[in-house]
């Protein structure tokens, strides 16, 4: 028994020595040293062996089997280690193969424009504040002189969240809010998003807007009149002439909406002007007292100004774009373009 113990060590020696791939080894282990393999084979004859001998063969076929199965260990690490060689061996790198480019975004036009204008009123001394998007309908209309019922509130469709929470319907509430928590003078600059229920080639459910804000001793029409002046040369350019045409609003007193020279046609009439020459860019007003009562200023010793502008007008005007939707649609193409 002792000699076909190590007859079968030898064989399985042998035969993992010529084994040439991972199966050919599981299958080796499988037939000598496996649950069923030929060793325990062997050792079922043990009871046919004296006694006295069976230690010692037990103990050999231990030390046999434990040496198997190291040498099966060994030989699928010289396997794998062989085929990655041979891996490394057959591919090759074509290092003057392009690379795989890296797309980098792009700031969205209305950021953009957004940005710019910011950028030009800040230079004149304006700090930029933000609101919140759900606004009480105190904020977004009644303390702006627009009461309940009023029929002011029909100049903005809203979007109603509760009975006195709406989507903020423009930016002015944040005039409002500003001033309650501070004193005069106040020079501020709001922008972000605000919701009307419209859909049309120039009207989306959600635009943005710029609300600028200026308080102080002695401000006059014709501060108004200066710093948007400046304000329009700086955003298209230095030869466009504008004008301010009398408006209402509620939250101001008097009221002018800003036009420029139509930047298509230059003034001659066209489509897009619908041939009067003119184009609305923003609302304007002196701040109505009331409002200043509201926040508890004094009309008597402060006066100030105001504009609400639409940053999806002005980003149209300026790139030629005909349809508002665009901005909203994530198309690449059109996007990748600025
Ligand atoms: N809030 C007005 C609007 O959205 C614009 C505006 C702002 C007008 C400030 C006057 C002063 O229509």
């Amino acid at each position: 028994m002792k000699k076909e113990l190590e007859e079968l060590q030898k064989k399985a020696s042998a035969e993992l020595n010529s084994a040439k791939n991972r199966e050919e080894i599981q299958a080796i282990k499988t037939k000598y040293i496996g649950r069923k393999g030929l060793l325990t084979q062997i050792l079922r004859t043990l009871k046919e062996v004296p006694p006295e001998e069976r230690p010692a063969l037990g103990q050999l076929s231990n030390v046999i089997k434990a040496s198997l199965s190291a040498k099966v260990e060994d030989a699928l690490r010289d396997i794998d280690l062989a085929m990655k060689d041979e891996a490394l061996l057959e591919e090759t790198i074509d290092v003057t193969l392009p690379g795989r480019g890296v797309k980098y975004g792009k700031i969205h036009p209305i950021t953009r424009v957004s940005q710019e204008i910011c950028e030009i009123l800040m230079n004149l001394g304006f700090a930029v504040v933000e609101g919140p998007e759900v606004e009480f309908d105190y904020y977004n209309f009644e303390a702006l002189n627009i009461p309940k019922d009023h029929p002011a509130r029909d100049m903005q469709d809203t979007f109603y969240i509760e009975d006195d929470i709406v989507l903020r319907t423009h930016t002015s509430p944040v005039q409002v809010r500003i001033m309650e928590k501070q004193k005069p003078p106040v020079r501020i600059i709001s922008p972000g998003k605000v919701y009307r229920p419209d859909s049309d080639v120039s009207h989306t459910p959600m635009f943005h807007q710029i609300e600028g804000l200026l308080v102080d001793k002695g401000i006059t029409f014709g501060d108004l009149k200066g710093v948007l002046t400046y304000f329009v040369h700086q955003v298209f350019d230095k030869d466009t002439d504008i004008r301010f045409r009398p408006s209402f609003f509620p939250f101001t007193e008097p009221s002018a909406e800003v036009d420029i020279q139509c930047v298509m046609c230059r003034g001659e009439g066209c489509r897009v002007c619908g041939q009067s020459g003119w184009l609305e860019i923003l609302g304007s007003g002196m701040v109505d007292p009331e409002v200043f009562k509201v926040v508890g200023y004094d009309p008597e010793v402060v006066s100030g100004f105001a504009f609400g502008l639409g940053v999806e007008r002005i980003a149209m005007l300026k790139y030629g774009i005909s349809d508002i939707r665009l901005f909203y649609e994530n198309d690449q193409r059109f996007l990748k373009q600025f």
